[in-house]
C-alpha cells in the first residue's frame, strides 16, 4: 500500500479529529512557538504533502509555488481565509479548502451572547461582583438597555447572518433589517422577519444593534470606520464576531470614550492578539479572545472536515469545500 499522505498541523487540534486524521494520514502536530515561524513553515513546505494552517498563521509567499513544493494543499482549519493569498494560490497551483457551515451556530451564539452581555451589563455585572463592590440589590444600579423588540442591523447576511437573524427574530422579537453585496431573496429573509436595505448607511441609521458578519480584508478592511460609526445612533451597539480588520479600531475606540456608540462586543481585533490599549479600560466594551467557534463540537467537526477535503484531494476527487 502506498504511504498515507503526510500533514502537518500549524496548531493542535481537539483530539478526536486528531485521531480521525491519524486513521488516514501521516500527522505532525507544531506545538509551539505560535504562530508557527517562518522557518519552520519553509521547511514543513518541503516535508509535507498539505499543511493545515489556522487564521493565526503567517504564510510565506513561497508556499504558493506549489511547483516548488512537496506541498500541495492547504486544509484550512476556519471558514474565514483571508490569511491566505487566494489569488496567489490560483497562479500557484496551491488547492486550498475552508469550513464553511459547521461553525455557522456557535458564531452566531457567540455574536447573541456578545450583544447580551454588553447591553444588560452581564459582563460589567460579574465584575463587579469579582471587584467586591456589589452592595446589594438597587432599582438605579447598572441599568443595561432593553434588548427585546429592539432592531438589529447586520451587515453580511451570509450563513451566520441569517443565523444571527433567527435568533434575534425568532428569541427576541427583533426587527432585523441588513445589508448585503448581493440581493437575498426577499421571502427567504421575511422568513428571518428580515428586510435588506440599499445601503449601510441606512442599517446603521435604523440600527439598535450592529452585528457584522461579513469577510475581513480586501474592501470590507475598515468597513466601519470614523464616518459610519457617526451614522450610528449614539445609543447603539456595535457587535463584531467577523474580523477585526472590518472595523477601525483606533476609531471604534474613540467612538466608545466619546459617546459616538453607547457599547461594543468584540470578539475579533485587527492584530490580534493585540487588543488597542484602550479598549481594555472601557466598561461599555465586553472584550473576547476570537471565541466565535470555540465548542468542542464545533472544532472537531471543523477538523473533521478539513480531513473530507484532504481525504478528495488525494484522492484526485474536487475538494467538498475548495476556496
Ligand atoms: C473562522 O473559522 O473563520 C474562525 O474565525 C476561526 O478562524
Amino acid at each position: 500500500m502506498a504511504d498515507k499522505p503526510r500533514i502537518l498541523l500549524t496548531t493542535p487540534w481537539p483530539e478526536r479529529a486528531v485521531m480521525a486524521m491519524q486513521n488516514h494520514f501521516e500527522i505532525d502536530i507544531h506545538a509551539g512557538p505560535l504562530p508557527m515561524p517562518e522557518d519552520r513553515w519553509l521547511q514543513a513546505l518541503q516535508t509535507y504533502d498539505a499543511i493545515a494552517p489556522t487564521v493565526i498563521d503567517r504564510i510565506p509567499a513561497q508556499a504558493y509555488r506549489a511547483s516548488e513544493n512537496r506541498t500541495k494543499v492547504l486544509g484550512n482549519f476556519g471558514v474565514g481565509y483571508n490569511h491566505i493569498d487566494i489569488e496567489a494560490a490560483r497562479k500557484g497551483n496551491l488547492a486550498v479548502s475552508n469550513t464553511p457551515g459547521v461553525l455557522t451556530d456557535a458564531t452566531a451564539d457567540q455574536a447573541m451572547g456578545l450583544l447580551l452581555a454588553v447591553a444588560r451589563g452581564i459582563s460589567l455585572g460579574d465584575w463587579h461582583i469579582r471587584a467586591g463592590e456589589w452592595r446589594g440589590w438597587n432599582p438605579t444600579a447598572l441599568l443595561g438597555t432593553h434588548v427585546t423588540g429592539a432592531t438589529l442591523g447586520i451587515i453580511g447576511f451570509g450563513r451566520i447572518g441569517q443565523a444571527m437573524a433567527k435568533r434575534a427574530h425568532f428569541g427576541f422579537d427583533m426587527p432585523v433589517v441588513f445589508h448585503n453585496r448581493s440581493r437575498i431573496d426577499e421571502d427567504r429573509a421575511s422568513a428571518l422577519g428580515a428586510r435588506q436595505l440599499e445601503s449601510i448607511e441606512a442599517v446603521l441609521r435604523e440600527s439598535d444593534f450592529v452585528s457584522l458578519h461579513c469577510p475581513g480584508g480586501g474592501e470590507n478592511r475598515h468597513l466601519i470606520n470614523v464616518h459610519r460609526l457617526r451614522k450610528m445612533k449614539p445609543t447603539a451597539f456595535l457587535i463584531n464576531t467577523a474580523r477585526g480588520d472590518v472595523v477601525d479600531e483606533s476609531a471604534l475606540a474613540e467612538a466608545l470614550k466619546n459617546g459616538t456608540i453607547a457599547g461594543a462586543g468584540l470578539d475579533v481585533f485587527e492584530d490580534e492578539p493585540r487588543v488597542h490599549a484602550d479598549l481594555p479600560a472601557l466598561k461599555n466594551c465586553v472584550l473576547n479572545p476570537h471565541l466565535g467557534s470555540a465548542t468542542e463540537t464545533t472544532r472537531t467537526e471543523m477538523g473533521l472536515m478539513v480531513m473530507h477535503n484532504l481525504l478528495a484531494f488525494f484522492a484526485k476527487d474536487p475538494m467538498p469545500n475548495a476556496v
